[in-house]
């Protein structure tokens, strides 16, 4: 599947018409696209610039463009909840997920973050997911599927249990961890276990009550670093002459991140130091 340049047959294709209804076709020679203001030969899209205006039979004009992730990700069908856009931005720059990292993920869910983590590794890497349900499975299959048209050679989606794995499951440590379950400090042996030395783990929840069971979690081990808890809060605004604001509405809440390092073995960390008080 193509991400740039003018459109090409197998591509998917977004056309939004004046009252910015979205309607979704994948070029294919000799189809036609038919909407109440006519009919929009595919034919006639291929070779176009993203960007174009093209127009039906009966006058109707659309605009074009290829999805993008972000569009893809809010619209696929889901079995689980995604790891939204925001936070899995936040997971990509602070999780450090580099060109040719092995990244290791539970649980797959939806696929949302399998796609952002898979564009990020890309073809040196190698991403390894791990799913509990045989539903959700399939459904991270076929969105990243979807996505990259097919299944990346790099990515490696199994079904079973996070807590059961072992380093040669996934030949030999893995460079990051990310988790986004309902009870990752459960799972910190298995993180110790598979992470390198200098490995970044990562993980998502929703609930005070999980964040400080997580960070205490990370702390008892005695095999990382002092763990970083935040979250990220986007707001976005209207600008419109002298109306402009923010928006009424956000997504006020959607997780926390936690972020920490493994050590090497047997190394206890140094207790920061404090200036005594006068
Ligand atoms: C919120 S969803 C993950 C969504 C995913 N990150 C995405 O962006 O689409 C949580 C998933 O973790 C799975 N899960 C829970 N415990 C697990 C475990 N021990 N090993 C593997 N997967 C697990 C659940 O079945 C569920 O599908």
């Amino acid at each position: 599947m193509a991400y740039s340049g003018p459109f090409k047959y197998g591509d998917r294709v977004q056309l939004t018409d004046a009252k910015r209804r979205h309607f979704t076709l994948y070029l294919k020679e000799g189809n036609k696209f038919h909407s109440h203001q006519g009919i929009v030969e595919h034919d006639d899209i291929v070779g176009m610039d993203e960007g174009s205006v093209i127009t039906s039979t009966m006058g109707g004009q659309f605009l074009m463009f290829r999805h993008l992730m972000v569009d893809h990700v809010l619209s696929m069908p889901r079995g689980a909840q995604v790891i939204y856009p925001k936070d899995a931005a936040q997971i990509l720059i602070e999780g450090d997920i580099f060109r040719g990292a092995k990244v290791l993920e539970a649980g797959a869910g939806s696929g949302a973050l399998s796609m952002a983590l898979l564009r990020a590794v890309g073809p040196e890497g190698h991403v390894y997911s791990y799913e509990l349900r045989e539903d959700h499975i399939g459904y991270a299959i076929d969105n990243v599927k979807e996505y990259f048209g097919e299944q990346p050679q790099w990515w490696s989606p199994r079904l079973g249990d996070f807590q059961e794995l072992t380093p040669e499951d996934t030949d030999g440590p893995v460079d990051r961890i990310v988790l986004d379950m309902l009870e990752p400090w459960e799972m910190l042996t298995t993180v110790k276990n598979m992470l390198v030395p200098g490995g970044v783990f990562i993980t998502y929840v929703a609930t005070v009550p999980q964040l400080m069971k997580v960070m205490e979690g990370i702390r008892e081990q005695q095999c990382f670093t002092e763990p970083r808890a935040w979250e990220s809060l986007v707001r976005d605004w209207k600008v419109e002459g002298l109306a402009t604001r923010p928006e009424h509405r956000m997504n006020a809440h959607t997780a926390f991140l936690i972020m920490t390092r493994r050590l090497a073995d047997g190394v206890v960390p140094p207790r920061p130091k404090r200036k005594a008080r006068r």
